[in-house]
């Protein structure tokens, strides 16, 4: 067996790829942007369940951070992340500097419709333009038969899917659910930032989507999205941003729950200058 390789390089990755794509061996990635906890490393798990080769790229993508202060902070655990990614069995981690991957400037704008304009996409202008590129990007350098993405971010995942669809890409994009800490919370690299009182006080978040969950079997949505509106309002040391329940396939609001098929409530909350969000399927 090899050992796990690191490799900075867009040309190395290339020829690395090659090399397993000759053997008829197939790829599974995982892009990240590093800070790893248990949520990251199941998406590793499951990749290396459906894959020969694992490879998970680490790179905090600058131009998906609409907010300077949120990318200055954003936790760098470069260590640690190879150790947990070595133990997780992950053949190859790519990460690049930033010059690598933007020797120019880019100019790409994605339409992704109303799926883009709602919700993060309304709250950070700029944010899913970013992630399509920097994910399409590493589609192309590291060619994954398949590609691994946490239901914790909904809405990047649709987004992904429909960058899939407009750039005519031919890699399958796995959903993996959301890791969780004891308390409800949705593991999330930002988490390090907060206190273990924080902690606590934004794991109300959970416990309202829980709630919305069984509400809606005996409400209505607009009560429903109210009541969680309301409740988070409520509560001390968080501030809601959004509350809201939509269609789980094309992110649109919806009058009655006999108008969708499926449907997703999802939350964006700051604790302690912490922006996290937060989601569940009602079903
Ligand atoms: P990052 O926040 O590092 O997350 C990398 C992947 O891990 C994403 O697919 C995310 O949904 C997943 N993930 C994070 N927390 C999780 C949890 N608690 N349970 C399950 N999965 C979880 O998302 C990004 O990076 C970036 O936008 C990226 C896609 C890498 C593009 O830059």
């Amino acid at each position: 067996m090899r050992g796990m390789e690191v490799i900075e390089k867009i040309s190395e990755v290339k020829s690395f790829v090659h090399q397993i794509r000759t053997e008829g061996k197939s790829i599974g990635l995982v892009p990240t942007m590093g800070a790893l906890h248990p949520g990251h490393i199941s998406l590793v798990d499951q990749a290396r369940k459906e894959n020969d080769i694992v490879v998970c790229s680490i790179f905090v993508n600058p131009i998906q951070f609409n907010n300077p202060d949120d990318l200055k902070k954003y936790p760098r655990t470069m260590d640690k992340d190879l150790e947990m990614l070595k133990a997780a069995g992950c053949d190859m981690v790519f990460m690049p500097s930033v010059q690598e991957m933007y020797p120019e400037k880019i100019n790409k704008e994605y339409d992704f419709g109303i799926m883009g304009g709602v919700m993060e996409g309304k709250f950070r202008p700029g944010h899913f333009n970013g992630v399509a590129i920097v994910v399409n990007l590493l589609f192309t350098i590291v060619e994954p038969h398949k590609a691994y993405f946490g239901e914790k971010d909904f809405q990047q995942m649709a987004i992904i899917r429909k960058m899939v669809e407009l750039d005519g890409l031919d890699v399958k994009i796995v959903p993996c659910t959301i890791i969780r800490e004891d308390n409800g919370l949705a593991m999330s690299s930002r988490n390090m930032r907060l206190s273990d009182e924080q902690r606590d006080i934004a794991s109300v978040i959970f416990r309202v989507l829980k709630l919305a969950k069984e509400m809606a079997l005996s409400h209505e949505v607009d009560q429903v999205q109210q009541w969680g509106i309301d409740e988070i309002k409520n509560s001390e040391n968080i501030e809601l941003e959004y509350f809201e329940i939509v269609n789980t396939y094309t992110l649109e609001s919806f009058g009655t729950w006999m108008d969708v098929k499926s449907c997703t409530a999802c939350i964006a909350a700051f604790v302690g200058g912490v922006r996290l969000i937060d989601n569940m399927k009602i079903f």
